[in-house]
């Protein structure tokens, strides 16, 4: 994905969340030029490419899979994290929010499949509702949150979303405004949530 910055500081960058050394790239960049940030939004993820294909059955399940979808929707988050944390403001408020998925709910998993993604997102829930607790310490007036888009059109959706109504088929630039309009109703009180597009609750 590209990292894109708006405001005084305007930056557009090539990012890639499984390489190091682009990570380290931007935490020196983040550290050096783009801060203070106060919102950051992960929006990368990955559900099918080539290769990759969401299971229906435990036969399909391949370590390769499993691990690529780890590095991307699960460590990916954490790891930009740790890279821009060094120009997040400890005296303003600020907001980390990354998009994970309510398939990777534990609690609301009903239909099954979709193994390494629906755990690849439990995971990534885990992990920033961690740091959510870290930062509570650390930097008291950041605000983690987890967002659920609803199902919004775009390639990652694309060959799941036929059957649905369009109604219930975002454009991208509408999912993007409710998750906005959530993030605007969190604050450090309420960090570490896990929230869908319309500000409800999802179970962990
Ligand atoms: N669309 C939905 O209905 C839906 C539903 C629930 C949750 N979500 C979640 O919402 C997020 C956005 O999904 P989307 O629908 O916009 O999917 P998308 O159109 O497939 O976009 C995925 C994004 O992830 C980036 N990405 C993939 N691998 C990456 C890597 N290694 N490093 C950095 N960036 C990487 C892609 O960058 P490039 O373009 O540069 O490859 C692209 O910007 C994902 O986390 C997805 O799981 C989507």
């Amino acid at each position: 994905m590209r990292v894109r910055t708006a405001g005084r500081r305007a930056a557009d960058l090539p990012l890639d969340l499984t390489d190091d050394n682009s990570l380290e790239r931007l935490s020196a960049l983040a550290a050096a030029e783009l801060g203070p940030l106060r919102v950051v939004i992960n929006t990368a993820g990955l559900l099918h490419d080539g290769a990759l294909q969401p299971e229906k059955r435990l036969s399909q399940v391949r370590r390769q899979a499993l691990e690529r979808s780890f590095a991307i929707n699960a460590f990916g988050p954490l790891l930009l994290a740790q890279a821009i944390e060094a120009a997040l403001p400890r005296d303003r408020p600020v907001h980390f929010a990354s998009l994970s998925a309510r398939v990777g709910s534990i609690g609301d998993n009903r239909l099954g499949g979709w193994y390494a993604y629906r755990a690849a997102k439990a995971a990534q829930n885990q992990l920033l509702r961690t740091l959510a607790i870290e930062w509570q310490r650390r930097l008291p007036l950041a605000c983690v949150t987890l967002l659920h888009p609803g199902t919004a059109a775009t390639p990652l959706s694309a060959p799941f979303s036929g059957t649905l109504a369009p109604s219930a088929l975002f454009t991208p630039a509408r999912s993007a405004s409710h998750l906005l309009d959530v993030l605007e109703g969190q604050s450090a009180a309420s960090s570490g949530a896990f929230l869908a597009w319309d500000g409800q609750p999802v179970p962990w």
